[in-house]
């Protein structure tokens, strides 16, 4: 490795899966897996195998999928852990297992009930026991930032000499401030025995916004493993964000002197499609990917980019997949012209697919002037999210007002033939979802909504989202149209869909759920 590399070891799959409310199923995990490695992340964290079976599922189905990054699995410094994580990995063309144990006193104390003594032994027992399986073994000290600097020594010393290959140093509680994170692992680099046989990895949660200032400055001061996850999700306020830190590096070459190998005009794509599966919203203000990453209000500003962009944007908008296009696309372009613009996007879609969205895109052009990049964005991101049909929405038809008793009627598809339901409501929203209800003939536990539109304008689309709960999962539905009742009831289905192709209707208590 050369000295100023830095590799990307990408969580989203498996810390970003612990953003509150997030719930991947394994389609969706495998395809964001081949959109990490198109970004070229160096490492995928593709669950913890020992979790749960559809963890498991995910991380054997991406590690027999998912060709060119190394595909590590998470595993506690136990032999039951590590066997299962080595049994989903075995497949990868380059498996890494990934051991965590906690160090510090309070976690020592109050979580584990061991002695620093009892937690040395397990660490590197376990990563010994791991070493049969597979040379490439990374060991986290978790709460590092909070444990005793001479005691991380010991516990990192000893895991190198058993064989560990990257030594992860998190921030777990989000902790640390940059100066102190810094020199932690400059303390660490000068003392800890043959660390030049290991990588040095950090892994920076934002309970206090520092992640990211956090891993920049571990690289400063030797690190050469970044842990982070597409639009900062994870656990609690997430962890750093992978965009944020890789352009920080491209923009700041001449400060860090180091770089990744990232392909950054596929950030933004990959942003997207991280916010279409797991339903978490990219802020505007977020900064790389947000929607005003690239967007001048302000008079003085717009004067200052019309002359000279650099006046005040630090990043090329294509840089990060950003399109400035001016072409626009309406009810006349052509098949040719809409394939160029995906492209163009940085999107490579099967023929079947760019064949669907063609055809969501003429009937979105027949009903809305002009359809911008962000609405094929969003046409593509539904396409993506599409999971399999058991029900389809065929017609749907409100009433509503201040004075009237909101109804609804649909017709719902499925393999068995049409179903026709009316039903009211509080508000068209809630009449529509009642009356899908019925045509299913179960109840569904909604737990969120959320209505917002993808572009400005009168005719902008409608994005709605849904929560779902169902046989002690949650799942998400979205849906798109110019219609917003329509959009919600899309989404509706779509999740009813998704736990459909999870294992069928929830149990339902008959007493009060059926319908
Ligand atoms: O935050 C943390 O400490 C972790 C470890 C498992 C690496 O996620
Ligand atoms: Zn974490």
């Amino acid at each position: 490795m050369e000295a100023n590399m830095i590799k990307i070891f990408d969580t989203t799959l498996r810390d970003g899966e612990q953003t509150p409310g997030v719930c991947l199923d394994v389609r969706e995990k495998v395809e964001l897996a081949q959109a990490l490695a198109k970004l070229r992340v160096d490492v995928i964290e593709a669950g913890f195998p020992v979790a749960s079976p559809g963890d498991f599922a995910a991380v054997s189905q991406i590690a027999a999928a998912v060709k060119g990054p190394v595909i590590a699995g998470l595993a506690r410094a136990d032999k039951k852990d590590i066997d299962v994580a080595w049994e989903s990995l075995r497949k990868a063309e380059t498996p890494r297992i990934h051991v965590f144990l906690a160090s510090s006193d309070i976690h020592l104390e109050y979580k584990l009930k061991m002695t620093r003594e009892q937690m040395l032994a397990q660490a590197v027992e376990a990563v010994r026991y791991a070493k049969r399986f597979t040379s490439d073994i990374e060991f986290s000290c978790e709460d590092a930032s909070r444990s005793d600097w001479n005691f991380l020594c010991q516990v990192y010393s000893g895991v190198i000499a058993a064989g560990a290959t990257v030594i992860n140093i998190p921030d777990t509680v989000g902790y640390s401030t940059p100066g102190e994170f810094g020199a932690l692992i400059k303390h660490l680099r000068d003392n800890i025995t043959d660390v030049d046989k290991a990588i040095i990895s950090v892994h920076c949660h934002d309970d206090l916004g520092l992640a990211v200032a956090n891993s920049l400055e571990a690289i400063a001061n030797g690190a050469r493993q970044i842990e982070c996850a597409i639009n900062g999700l994870g656990e609690r306020a997430g962890n750093a964000a992978l965009e944020e830190v890789v352009m920080a590096l491209a923009t700041r070459k001449e400060h860090y002197r180091a770089y990744t190998g990232i392909d950054t005009r596929q950030l933004y794509r990959t942003s997207r499609l991280v916010s279409a599966h797991t339903g978490i919203a990219v802020p505007p203000n977020k900064g790389i990917v947000g929607d005003n990453a690239f967007a001048h209000e302000s008079g003085i500003h717009q004067h200052g980019v019309l002359n000279n962009p650099l006046t005040y944007e630090v990043i090329k908008p294509e840089m990060v997949g950003v399109s400035k296009s001016s072409i626009v696309l309406g009810k006349h372009s052509g098949r040719h012209a809409f394939e160029e613009r995906i492209n163009q996007l940085g999107y490579e879609l099967s023929d079947a697919k760019i064949r669907s969205i063609f055809k969501e895109f003429k009937d979105l052009a027949d009903r809305k002037k002009v359809v911008y990049d962000r609405d094929i964005e969003a046409l593509i991101a539904d396409q993506q999210n599409a999971s399999g049909e058991h029900y389809r929405l065929i017609y749907h038809n409100t009433m509503s007002g201040n004075k009237t008793v909101a109804t609804a009627s649909v017709q719902v598809e499925t393999d068995e033939g049409v179903i026709e339901e009316a039903s009211c409501g509080f508000g068209p929203v809630d009449a529509t979802f009642k009356a899908i209800e019925k045509a299913i003939g179960f109840a569904i536990c909604l737990k969120d909504y959320q209505l917002k539109a993808v572009t400005s304008g009168e005719d902008a689309l409608g994005e709605a989202t849904v929560w779902i709960e169902g046989n002690g999962r949650t799942f998400i539905g979205r849906g798109l149209s110019i219609d917003v009742i329509e959009a919600s009831a899309r989404a509706y289905v779509s999740a009813i869909n998704k736990m459909m192709a999870s294992g069928g209707c929830p149990q339902v208590n008959e007493a009060e759920g059926v319908i």
